[in-house]
């Protein structure tokens, strides 16, 4: 019988990307059904995939033989040692990959060191030779120092990552790898996705999960009382166990704002950095037992009570800008020119609690669109849009993403460097910078002259803007009229920032 494999597994399996195959199935070059692929489909589809070196997956068919021969008796163990071998014929590629690469370099340096000989021979270009021998070497030792190590270590988190275990939930068939140093539902937010949680500590129960198949191990002491019906079931908490094999669980994501309930929590300053004259970098940092739940993009009411009894709480509301995977830390771009009342109280009051209320809002990812993504953030909007943005890396689901990052002056890209990092670090990612007047039309016209130049149409794509009410409403039909649908637009309008005039 063919084998069905989610995404993810086939990705695994052939060692491409998921939004490979994503584009095969946009294509029409390979048939989803429920989520899943089959096997032989896959063959066809990707008729490349083949594995030049077969030693590491020899050695460890040896392996798993003895293994299947152990557990034969466990229809479910047996899984398990499928999920192994998917994951060495991956590692094996990469493998003979990185071996390829090795012998390129190993010619260069050859190459390069025949010609140092001849030039050495002709006295009249001994410059020459000085000045490559001086480069060669700097090459050279940016290469041992740089890139010879990096697919290395590339490497060793591969092979990290092939001894985790692998949780798979359903109905969603989302998958991810569990750290033993970590809970599941540590794990799962990490990993970006929007599992239901509570108190994070074993009490109020509403982080459970049914166990479907595999084994895990309590780490941490629970409170929470299952019933007979629940214990029959098979039912864990996921914050106070994790996975000792490959497991299953049955489990509700939140996919929409409205699966999110509103929270109050306390929280402490951990960090203010002023990034520039206009803009401050707030961290909070929420109690373990009250994390707080919220989809990437949102935004939040906080409460600064200052010291001084007699004072009132000073009220403001913003977007978050970490990634839900991050939840005890909570980061916060607040404006801080024209003296903004938060931001001075926040300065004079650095020990005291902030309230949290919320979240509010729906200019969340939409996480089941195949869709390519741009992100379009006006100066402080880049808050919202740094959020969707980690939340979208996480997920590894988008073939590209496109920032562009608008300000009236360059200091106003407050996180360039983190931008140019993930520009470097990040092959589907690409980031433009883009200075313009603050007046509605001609930020308008600047944005859309980019996008006619970097893509000529926008029907594969999802586009998420954080910017001014009357810039956004402006943007609506010049974007239309660039071919996006309606429903793949999402817009967010920001409060603060730099003023844009009509
Ligand atoms: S989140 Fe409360 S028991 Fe797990």
């Amino acid at each position: 019988m063919d084998r069905h494999l989610s995404l993810s597994q086939a990705a695994r399996l052939i060692g491409v990307k998921r939004t490979d195959i994503q584009k095969k199935i946009q294509e029409n070059k390979l048939a989803v059904m429920e989520g899943t692929v089959v096997l032989s489909d896959l063959k066809k589809a990707f008729p490349d995939a083949t594995y030049e070196d077969n030693t590491m997956v020899e050695k460890m068919e040896k392996f798993m033989q003895d293994a299947v021969h152990k557990m034969a008796q466990s229809e479910r163990e047996g899984a398990q040692v499928d999920g192994l071998s998917r994951r060495l014929v991956k590692l094996n590629k990469e493998l003979t990959d990185e071996k390829a690469r090795a012998n390129q370099m190993e010619e260069l340096i050859d190459g390069m060191k025949q010609k140092f000989m001849e030039l050495k021979t002709n006295p009249i270009q001994e410059n020459s030779f000085n000045e490559i021998k001086s480069w060669f070497n700097t090459a050279l030792q940016a290469l041992g120092e740089e890139k010879l190590t990096t697919p290395v270590q590339s490497l060793e988190n591969q092979i990290k990552q092939f001894m985790l275990p692998h949780v798979r939930l359903l109905p969603s068939r989302h998958d991810y790898i569990s750290d033993k140093s970590e809970t599941l539902l540590e794990s799962a937010l990490r990993s970006g996705l929007a599992v239901d949680y509570g108190c994070n500590n074993g009490k109020c129960g509403k982080c459970k999960a049914k166990l479907l198949s595999g084994k895990v191990e309590k780490t941490v002491h629970q409170d929470y009382v299952f019933s007979e019906s629940e214990k029959s079931q098979g039912y864990i908490l996921t914050c106070s166990n994790t996975a000792v094999t490959d497991i299953t669980l049955e489990t509700e994501e939140a996919v929409s704002s409205d699966d999110i309930p509103l929270q109050t929590i306390n929280a402490k300053i951990k960090k203010t950095h002023q990034v520039n004259d206009d803009v401050m970098i707030l961290t909070l940092k929420t109690p373990r037992s009250q994390r707080l739940r919220f989809l990437a993009g949102q935004h939040i009411e906080l409460s600064l009570k200052p010291d001084n009894e007699e004072e009132q709480a000073i009220i403001a509301e913003y977007s978050i800008a970490s990634c839900p995977c991050e939840p005890a830390n909570l980061e916060f771009h607040i404006p801080t020119r024209a003296n903004e009342p938060f931001a001075n109280a926040i300065q004079n009051n650095l020990n005291s609690n902030i309230k949290l209320k919320g979240p509010h809002g729906s200019f969340v990812l939409n996480e089941d669109s195949p869709n390519s993504l741009i992100f379009v953030a006006w100066d402080t909007g880049f808050a919202p849009i740094k959020s969707l943005m980690e939340h979208a890396m996480s997920l590894e689901q988008a073939e590209t993403i496109h920032l562009y990052w608008m300000t009236t002056k360059v200091e106003n890209h407050y996180l360039d460097n983190l931008c140019r990092s993930w520009n470097d670090a990040l092959d589907n990612f690409t980031y433009t910078r883009i200075m313009c007047e603050a007046n509605t039309g001609v930020v308008a016209e600047s944005l859309m002259s980019h996008l006619h130049e970097e893509h000529s149409h926008l029907l594969n794509f999802d586009l998420y803007i954080a910017a001014p009410g009357h810039l956004n409403h402006l943007l609506k039909p010049l974007l239309i009229s660039h071919g996006i649908k309606s429903q793949n637009m999402h817009f967010e309008s920001i409060f603060h920032g730099d003023e844009i005039t009509d």
